[in-house]
């Protein structure tokens, strides 16, 4: 599990203020919930008198009520009411449960999962879009290597074969050649760009525009999230996938579709197009994610990487120099 990170738990408009959220991240279950004044808290999913979820319970006012007995606990995890309790008696010190930091960013809920005084505020990824543009977004619970999962947004050379019926037919056909990456990698993250050829229908030039070649963006930010932007004209089209491993055998996945200047005519219709383009998206990235673990436990073989897995390359070291410091890095064989 990897940990003193920040975790996407849930996008805001997953919360209401009646019903709690419960999500199990690196092994730990919480609780998430907006109290009526609008603060988001995340606590241990756990009610300290018989230990029960507090995720089911519900939102009273500016706390969380725990459904069994109704004992209720603010922001900090501190009890602060316990119904039953005689006017004479105090609440027990010991009545309070573990709180998480949370932040609220870019229309999410992002919690530290790790020690509190290793907060870092700076971590969390840039991804302004979800503040601008409209989104969809799906989980989805795989079988796979985290690892593979980090990196498969984010390997250009798939797009075209992984999705040869859903981003290659919506966005334009990626050339079968070796491609020019600009890259830039970080203390925390790589980003990168290239140019794909415009090789799409008719009707997708006159949407698209009839510029030669497309733009496209990626970025990975240690640990849970890949970016795929493809730039048009005036259109743009954003995935973001937030990934973290749930527990030992899960790795939790969530793709978010942001677009601009896209089927802006009719709102309901693009939401309903990109959700179901991104739920094809992910169906067919998870086929492969799982049939990768599976292969490499089977079969217990290496990768062969080559020169144009160039970008896989520059994945493998951050991955390996943030997983593990103080190993040697590996070489690359030409
Ligand atoms: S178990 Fe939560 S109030 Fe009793
Ligand atoms: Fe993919």
């Amino acid at each position: 599990m990897i940990i003193n990170q920040w975790y996407l738990a849930c996008v805001l408009d997953e919360l209401n203020h009646q019903n709690p959220l419960k999500k199990k991240i690196c092994g730990e279950e919480i609780v998430i919930f907006k109290t009526k004044s609008g603060e988001v808290g995340a606590l241990e999913n756990r009610c300290c008198h018989r230990n029960v979820n507090l995720s089911l319970g519900y939102v009273q006012d500016e706390n969380i009520k725990c459904g069994y007995h109704g004992w209720e606990y603010n922001c900090d995890g501190k009890c602060v009411l316990i119904p039953s309790l005689p006017d004479d008696e105090r609440i027990p010190s010991s009545a309070r449960i573990k709180k998480y930091t949370v932040e609220v960013k870019y229309k999410s809920v992002w919690v530290w999962i790790g020690d509190e005084e290793k907060t870092d505020h700076t971590l969390i990824p840039p991804m302004h879009e979800m503040d601008e543009y409209p989104m969809v977004y799906n989980y989805h619970f795989l079988n796979a290597d985290l690892q593979l999962v980090a990196e498969s947004l984010f390997d250009a050379y798939h797009i075209n074969h992984v999705h040869r019926n859903s981003i290659k037919g919506m966005m334009g056909a990626l050339k079968d050649e070796r491609m020019d990456f600009n890259v830039h990698v970080s203390e925390n993250s790589i980003t990168g760009s290239y140019f794909r050829d415009n090789d799409r229908s008719l009707f997708e030039k006159v949407y698209f525009g009839f510029n030669k070649k497309v733009e496209t963006h990626f970025g990975f930010w240690f640990p849970n999230i890949s970016k795929l932007d493809i730039r048009f004209k005036k259109r743009h089209m954003v995935i973001y996938e937030h990934y973290y491993q749930v527990d030992e055998n899960t790795v939790s996945m969530c793709q978010i579709t942001l677009w601009k200047n896209i089927l802006d005519l009719f709102p309901p219709f693009a939401k309903w197009f990109m959700l179901r383009k991104s739920l094809a998206i992910v169906s067919e990235d998870i086929e492969f994610l799982e049939n990768n673990k599976k292969v490499k436990e089977e079969t217990g073989k290496k990768d062969l990487l080559i020169k144009s897995d160039e970008v896989t390359f520059e994945f493998l070291k951050l991955w390996k120099r943030k997983t593990m410091p103080h190993e040697s890095l590996v070489e690359r064989e030409n």
